[in-house]
């Protein structure tokens, strides 16, 4: 259906998102499909000295001067690699336009709007195809997030904090459920790296 798809994976920390991209990518590789993969806040150079000065857990600044942010490191993803990759190679994202709206709309109450706007003005020349939220409960979270060597600025809040997150993903993934692909990380791990493998697999046919 897609031979070059653009395929995100959502979720709170802990969730397996990075488990199942890096999983999918030695997929990928295996079978010789070419592919980028980039993660956010991070992927391209600028945007990765962004993803310093926000995570680091020294750096205090306002809410909406983190939205800022977070939106200044997507677009220089978007000017530096996803715009020159579109359609050429399958495009994986660690986090992207629903992490803005499920952190810092649904989580700390920033208008909505606004962060539509911005990321629709940001990425208008791309479409997303697939996305898989990873959904954790409280009890496994707190357990995974225990054996991080180190955890950064965006590891500690209140666990109520990242209930509304989740919650608000689950909203948007139910506005759309075409492009949803849920993924519940409370499960086994062998039987959800299928899950992800078959439905890339359903979208490149
Ligand atoms: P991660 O790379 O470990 O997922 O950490 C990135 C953190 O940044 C995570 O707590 C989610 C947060 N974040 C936002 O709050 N808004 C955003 O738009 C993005 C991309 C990430």
């Amino acid at each position: 259906m897609f031979k070059k798809p653009v395929i995100v994976f959502e979720g709170i920390e802990g969730s397996g998102k990075t488990l199942h991209i890096n999983y999918l990518s030695s997929y990928l590789k295996k079978n010789k499909i070419k592919f980028i993969k980039l993660r956010e806040p991070g992927g391209s150079i600028n945007s990765e000295k962004i993803r310093k000065l926000i995570l680091n857990d020294k750096s205090n600044f306002n809410k909406f001067t983190d939205l800022l942010m977070y939106l200044a490191a997507r677009n220089e993803n978007m000017e530096n690699l996803i715009k020159k990759n579109y359609q050429k190679k399958i495009i994986l994202i660690d986090r992207f336009t629903d992490s803005t709206l499920a952190y810092q709309h649904y989580g700390m109450g920033m208008n909505y709007k606004l962060i539509s706007l911005i990321n629709n003005h940001i990425t208008k020349k791309i479409k997303i195809n697939l996305t898989f939220l990873n959904l954790v409960n409280s009890k496994n979270m707190r357990k995974r997030l225990s054996k991080r060597k180190k955890l950064n600025r965006y590891d500690k809040f209140k666990m109520k904090f990242y209930n509304k997150v989740q919650n608000g993903y689950i909203k948007i993934a139910n506005s759309n459920k075409k492009k949803y692909k849920i993924i519940n990380s409370n499960k086994d791990i062998k039987f959800n790296k299928n899950q992800v493998i078959n439905a890339v697999n359903k979208i490149l046919k």
